[in-house]
């Protein structure tokens, strides 16, 4: 299959141009094939998300396990009703605060909602995004785009179209390039099925902004656990996502001796013949002395290190590392989805110093 690029200017969504790409990404979609698009976390792969077939084709474009269910992405409020049987209050509250944006909810769904589209579950997942082009192509699509991150399954997600290209080229019938987004890490999800609503999926709206507006919010265990017996409620984060090539390690404590310890390890690996990443930030990037350094992004703005995660571990893998050593950081904020996508890649291997 030929997969069709496009360049969208954002800047210029009503211009002829941009509302011919914007045409043909809904006509495709609304005859059941593959468009990857931009939204404000990562790229997602959009497929109709009401048709059975089309759902099914991105399983087998990323090569998804089909117990893996997808998020149905709407851009009207009136819409969650087709497809939510029971929507609580408290999920209104939380629309009206938070969607457009990175968050998703799930409900219990409704007999329109295919099978193919939630991995065979009662439950469908539910999001809104914010960003404009993604918008666009969902109301050309036909108002109900089920999208997965954008890449193969088992790599990082895609934060730029480059990413997607490196995945699924040949595989999807159109990626629409609009450069890179906004955030850099999956959003949040918060099932709704359950008192009090539970975390399955830490992201850029925190359980601290969730219970000012709602009150208890719970946080799935095995999220917080290593060595939860539990599998994980969100099907997908059982899988080893995220993951680099490299082994990944993480290095916590305070910040000297981390340097420290990293250099170290790094050192002792680069004798023995191996090649070494490390992962620091604007801050300690120059104390490292061997591999290939890099800069995640300022501990004094969180919001440049989510948005360089998956693109580092992606150039690590370019560039053929076997060890990768990574700095910690504090779970507030963003913090917690951060930690969260960096001990899965780390398969849950942290260094304390
Ligand atoms: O930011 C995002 O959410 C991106 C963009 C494209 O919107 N999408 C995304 O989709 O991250 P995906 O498929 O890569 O991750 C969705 C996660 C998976 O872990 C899946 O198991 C979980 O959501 N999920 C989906 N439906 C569910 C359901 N009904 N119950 C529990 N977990 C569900
Ligand atoms: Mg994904």
């Amino acid at each position: 299959m030929k997969t069709v690029v496009k360049n969208i200017d954002r800047t210029q969504l009503k211009s002829e141009k941009s509302k011919g790409i914007i045409a043909q990404a809904g006509e495709i979609l609304r005859a059941g094939g593959l468009v990857a698009f931009p939204t404000e976390t990562v790229y997602g792969l959009g497929a109709d998300g009401l048709n059975e077939d089309a759902a099914g084709k991105i399983y087998a474009a990323k090569g998804r396990p089909s117990d893996n269910p997808l998020i149905v992405h709407i851009t009207e409020i009136k819409d969650l009703k087709k497809i939510a049987a029971v929507v609580p209050g408290e999920a209104y509250k939380i629309a009206d605060r938070y969607w457009p944006g990175p968050i998703t909810m799930i409900f219990e769904k409704t007999g329109e909602v295919p099978y193919g589209t939630t991995g065979m579950l009662e439950t469908v997942a539910v999001r809104m995004p914010d960003d404009e082009v993604a918008r666009e192509i969902i109301r050309a699509g036909g108002g109900f785009v089920a999208a997965p991150s954008a890449n193969t399954s088992g790599r990082p997600s895609p934060t730029s179209a480059a990413h997607v290209k490196e995945d699924l080229d040949g595989k999807i019938d159109m990626i629409v390039d609009g450069g890179r987004v906004e955030i850099g890490v999956e959003s949040t999800i918060l099932d709704m099925t359950v008192t009090p609503p539970m975390i399955l999926r830490p992201g850029a709206v925190t359980k601290e902004m969730l219970e000012e507006l709602i009150g208890e919010v719970s946080v799935d265990r095995s999220l917080i656990d290593a060595d939860s017996k539990e599998p994980p409620k969100a099907p997908g984060m059982k899988y080893r996502h995220y993951a680099p090539r490299a082994e990944l390690s993480i290095v916590e404590g305070r910040m000297e001796p981390v340097i420290r310890e990293i250099n170290r390890l790094a050192e002792k690996k680069i004798a023995d013949g191996y090649c070494v990443g490390i992962i620091g930030t604007d801050e300690t990037a120059k104390k490292y002395e061997n591999g290939i350094i890099k800069s995640i992004g300022t501990r004094t703005d969180e919001a440049t290190i989510a948005g360089h995660l998956y693109s580092i571990l992606r150039e690590f893998d370019e560039e053929r590392v076997d060890y990768i050593f990574c700095e910690s950081f504090p779970t507030e904020g963003i913090g917690s989805a951060i930690m969260n996508r960096l001990m899965k890649a780390a398969g849950h291997h942290v260094i304390s110093v």
